[in-house]
């Protein structure tokens, strides 16, 4: 028989590794509205142009800029860094180029997660080479704990401990993008 399908379970098993519930749906859609209100306020004559890094960040991104009632436009651009596995590779790769042009403008870069600051050093000398008005960054989870590059990041939904997570747009080997919360590698 198959299993009941479960929206927004409590734990989630891959193979032998067991995930738990760690930032709830409501509090992600608490924080999110927080920051969005800030934002808003911040750029509200600015005409702001919001960028995603894909794929992680698709959730955060349609979730914040609900909150962010002002004139603005969106883009994207993919970046591959970790491969399928837990572990960075340390690298970084662009995998699908910016199409929109930041000369001038003031961009938002948005983030799922800033571990080691790799990815977002890369997209801070990337962008700069375009000449933006400015460039803030917005992450919905920081691990403090795992930085090694020196990067500001101006917008934190939440700073959390040095473990793995997965769900609300980040994956496990691909997986799990579309939990609605955020689970944590149990001990
Ligand atoms: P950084 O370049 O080391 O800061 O890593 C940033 C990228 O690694 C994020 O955009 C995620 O795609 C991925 N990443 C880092 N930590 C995690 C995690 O705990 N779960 C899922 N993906 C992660």
């Amino acid at each position: 028989m198959a299993k009941e399908l479960v929206i927004d379970p409590e734990e989630i098993f891959v193979g032998n590794e067991k995930f738990v519930k760690f930032i709830k749906d409501e509090e992600i859609q608490k924080r999110i509205a927080e920051m969005g209100m800030e934002i808003a306020r911040e750029y509200r004559s600015k005409f702001p142009i919001f960028i995603g890094v894909l794929n992680g960040s698709f959730m955060f991104l349609a979730d914040l800029l609900k909150n962010v009632p002002i004139k603005c436009e969106i883009d994207f651009f993919k970046l591959s860094s970790y491969g399928d596995e837990k572990i960075s590779s340390g690298k970084v790769k662009l995998i699908k180029e910016l199409n929109a042009d930041i000369t001038d403008r003031h961009v938002i870069v948005v983030e799922d997660i800033v571990d080691t600051g790799l990815s977002i050093k890369f997209i801070k000398e990337m962008m700069n080479e375009m000449n933006p008005a400015s460039l803030k960054i917005a992450s919905l989870l920081l691990k403090p704990g795992s930085l090694k590059h020196n990067v500001k990041i101006d917008y934190i939904g939440f700073e959390i401990p040095d473990k793995f997570v997965l769900g609300y747009g980040l994956d496990y080997a691909q997986k799990f993008r579309n939990l609605k919360s955020i689970y944590k590698l149990e001990e």
